[in-house]
């Protein structure tokens, strides 16, 4: 054998006896930054007021958004991590819904901000590129710059004054903060050490409370009433990895 060839061979039984680099392992924190969708999957209480009392069939739901989407998950073990699902703010319009208000439209819009927190559990060997896993935890979603419409405002001025208008002026909005439970899976490839591609899907039970006041020329209260949210969205965010 001529000495190169003898070389090659033993190259090439260097590398393959070399262990392979370490995919995921203790210690490691992944980094993700794609596009993020939050879908809800939106159901509203009957609305009721203070003045009127409940009003079967006046309901809500909540449209879509994408965003950024930012993930961290830090390796406690091989095997096990916390992952942190954060965004830039989401804003979603609120349509009517329901017999009485199916076909209003747009009748508020809101911004939210959904952090969550999981549990997250790696099933492959730390050695494999592919990494799919498997989350549970907690999401806490805060609503801020909920804003009405002059939709909803004329709503609440027909039925206040039988149609011939001039009594609401003005309403408002505010969605109480929601706590719940949330589900994830998701994978990330690996195609170099460092780099790779990810995909996820979350699922959170994000409940709010309603409150809409109805305000007078003059900014005296005329009503003020409360419906039950449920958004309970899918998430699903395509992205890229880095581990650092
Ligand atoms: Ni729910």
């Amino acid at each position: 054998m001529s000495r190169s060839f003898k070389l090659g061979v033993l190259a090439a039984a260097v590398m393959a006896a070399a262990p392979m680099a370490q995919a995921y392992e203790a210690g490691d924190f992944i980094g993700r930054a794609g596009v993020a969708t939050v879908d809800p999957d939106s159901s509203s209480s009957d609305l009721n007021s203070d003045a009127l009392g409940v009003l079967p069939g006046a309901q809500v739901s909540v449209d879509s958004d994408t965003q950024l989407g930012l993930t961290v998950t830090y390796m406690i073990t091989d095997q096990i991590a916390i992952g942190v699902l954060g965004a830039t703010p989401f804003k979603h319009d609120i349509e009517g819904d329901g017999a009485v208000l199916g076909g209003a439209g747009k009748l508020a819009e809101t911004k939210h901000l959904p952090p969550t927190i999981t549990l997250q559990f790696f099933p492959m060997p730390s050695s494999s590129k592919f990494q799919p896993y498997a989350g549970l935890g907690v999401n806490y979603t805060n609503f801020f710059e909920e804003k009405t419409t002059s939709t909803l405002t004329g709503i609440y001025d027909d039925v206040a004054s039988g149609g011939a208008g001039g009594v609401v002026a003005s309403t408002d909005l505010e969605l109480d903060d929601s706590f719940g439970l949330a589900a994830e899976i998701g994978m990330d490839y690996m195609i170099t050490e460092n780099v790779g591609v990810n995909a996820a899907i979350w699922w959170a039970d994000i409940d709010t409370d309603a409150t809409i006041n109805a305000y007078a020329a003059d900014g005296s209260r005329v009503d003020s009433s409360t419906l039950d949210v449920e958004i309970d969205p899918w998430v699903y965010m395509v992205g890229v990895s880095y581990k650092f």
